[in-house]
């Protein structure tokens, strides 16, 4: 899978374990920063994300900041771009089986690495369930 990776400077740790957590897994990565611990503002990494995600340059993405809130917002700005915030592994399978979440967005400050790769690992291995869940995830696209 081609997936975008981006995080702020309160991610960038925790960016960097997923980076060679994916390549482990065979995965392709666009890693569209930030390269530093260096404050930077997250706005403008959650919206590179979700516009290689929109776009179809990259199949599905994961954001991170401090908390994972607000590059989710900003991920959540763009449209077409079904971001969630996850802090367990039931989340993130749910995001997928529910609500077909094409960004995954993680706290580097408030979720520990050993739970946040495995949260990963759900985000990309559960399907989306469809039916009844697409006509509302349909509803969610309309709405931007
Ligand atoms: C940066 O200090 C922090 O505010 C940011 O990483 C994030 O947690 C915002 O939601």
């Amino acid at each position: 899978m081609l997936l975008a990776i981006a995080s702020d400077h309160g991610g960038y740790k925790l960016k960097e374990a997923i980076r060679k957590h994916l390549a482990e897994r065979g995965e392709k990565v666009v890693d569209l920063g930030t390269h530093s611990e260096d404050s930077v503002d997250y706005p403008i990494y959650g919206k590179a994300c979700a516009e290689a995600v929109a776009s179809g340059k990259a199949e599905r993405g994961i954001v991170v900041c401090g908390t994972g809130i607000g590059i989710s917002i900003a991920a959540n700005k763009v449209k077409g771009i079904r971001c969630g915030l996850c802090t367990s592994v039931e989340m993130a399978e749910m995001s997928r089986r529910h609500n077909n979440a094409n960004i995954l967005a993680l706290g580097g400050r408030t979720t520990d690495e050993e739970l946040a790769l495995q949260i990963v690992d759900t985000f990309l291995d559960t399907e989306f369930e469809g039916g009844r869940h697409k006509r509302r995830t349909d509803m969610l696209d309309e709405m931007i």
